[in-house]
């Protein structure tokens, strides 16, 4: 009997479920694997998703990171690191990395933990939606704070995030109410950036007003405000959904894994390893799109130029040839044994990784003090279908006496 060609579709249950069988038969069987129905090639082993990620030439971001913007052809018309290439990205980013120093992330200690205890204070033990009461709330309030957006739109910036993330099986392009979610988005960041210029504050907004930026003719000049809100548009995105999708993992994977849960009781000094270890067993952000800049030859197929090609992190971060037993979550692994793809790699590499390690840690620790025993109420656990995020909507657990 011959095996079925194997399909990997992410506008699918199967992908919103998490598509670990089909990306160990793509890494397998089609390591350059091409999608009939969308018309994307997608590379899944970790050794072709790293390169990709560094190879910024042959990989562009600069006409969008998902399928809908680079099957288009033409650069999206928001402006943003993350669908910039050289020299312009160069320059975005070193204004930034002045901007998001390690001490300016440090510096914002006090104020995570009290966002993250404060929803903990309000917690009911006996129902507890980790996602809905505690994931999904604080990192936008991080990130929103951080950037100087008034408190009351906090969660309204998330659930617009929400909106245009969303997908229903075999949608490919954001839907009228996610178009409408981007537009009010914007506009709130934008009325943000006017706001700032007249009355400046002790704010991200106010320091990226008062930034200078290096231009292609070498000239340097302020950021307009387009670029601002275009900016903090993305932080507001990148900052809150994988956050909330790493920390709302915890609970389902270490009820799994009950022994793993037991050596962070016993030794809090593993939180971190477990932030990395969670970060490589289920990315946040499973995939990156990229558009081909030129024919690509390898593993026997050629990708034409033009094409969209998925850098399928999530998929890499569970390569057996990579890493040993990578179905197994162990927190005490190895991990010098490959680079962990979770925050992306090369230029274009989490911008917020420092934060998000922070953030995440917290969040454990807190855990591990209000539910150190717990059980997850499966039958009404459910996963989102977002766009190259993954994770869950809704893990309700009762706190165990
Ligand atoms: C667990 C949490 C997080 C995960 C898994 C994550 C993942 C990623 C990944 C995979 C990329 C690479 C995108 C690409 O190559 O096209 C990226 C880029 C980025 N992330 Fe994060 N991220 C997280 C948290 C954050 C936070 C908290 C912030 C906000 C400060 C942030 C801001 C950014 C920005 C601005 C970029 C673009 C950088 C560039 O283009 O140079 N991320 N992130």
């Amino acid at each position: 009997m011959t095996k079925s060609k194997v399909v990997f579709d992410p506008f699918s249950e199967e992908f919103f479920n998490g598509a670990w069988e089909t990306y160990r038969r793509m890494q397998e069987e089609a390591p350059v694997y091409y999608s009939e129905e969308y018309d994307f090639y997608a590379l899944t082993r970790h050794e072709d998703v790293a390169a990709g990620f560094k190879d910024f030439e042959t990989y562009s971001s600069a006409y969008g990171i998902d399928l809908a913007m680079v099957r288009t052809g033409h650069p999206p018309p928001q402006k943003a690191i993350i669908f910039m290439d050289p020299p312009e990205h160069r320059h975005m980013r070193s204004l930034l990395n002045k901007v998001f120093t390690p001490r300016a992330i440090q510096s914002q200690r006090q104020m995570v933990t009290e966002k993250i205890q404060k929803y903990l204070n309000a917690a009911d033990p006996d129902r507890f939606d980790v996602v809905q009461a505690f994931s999904g709330p604080f990192p936008v309030e991080v990130i929103t704070t951080m950037l100087g957006v008034p408190e009351e739109h906090a969660q309204q910036v998330r659930h617009w995030i929400d909106e245009s993330l969303h997908r229903e099986p075999g949608q490919v392009e954001v839907g009228e109410k996610g178009m409408q979610a981007n537009i009010q988005t914007a506009m709130l960041y934008y009325d943000l950036v006017k706001q700032r210029r007249a009355e400046p504050r002790d704010d991200l907004f106010s320091r990226l007003i008062d930034a200078e930026i290096e231009r292609e003719n070498g000239e340097k000049t302020k950021l307009d405000d387009i670029e601002i809100a275009g900016f903090t548009t993305l932080l507001g995105g990148a900052g809150a959904e994988t956050v909330t999708k790493l920390v709302g993992n915890a609970p389902v994977v270490f009820a799994r894994n009950p022994d793993q849960w037991q050596k962070l009781l016993d030794d809090r000094g593993k939180v971190p390893a477990a932030v990395e270890e969670l970060l490589r067993y289920e990315a946040p952000s499973q995939y990156q799109v990229r558009r081909s800049m030129k024919e690509v030859h390898l593993h026997g197929v050629t990708i034409p130029a033009g094409k969209p090609v998925f850098l399928i992190n999530g998929a890499a971060n569970r390569d057996p040839d990579a890493w040993t037993d990578p179905d197994k979550f162990d927190i005490d692994r190895d991990r010098s044994e490959a680079q962990n793809l979770g925050f992306g790699y090369g230029i274009h590499s989490c911008l917020g990784a420092a934060l998000a390690r922070m953030e995440s840690a917290i969040a454990l620790e807190k855990l591990l003090d209000f539910m150190p025993r717990y059980e997850v109420d499966w039958d009404r656990c459910k996963r989102v279908n977002m766009q190259n995020v993954a994770g869950w909507q809704n893990v309700p657990v009762r706190v165990l006496r």
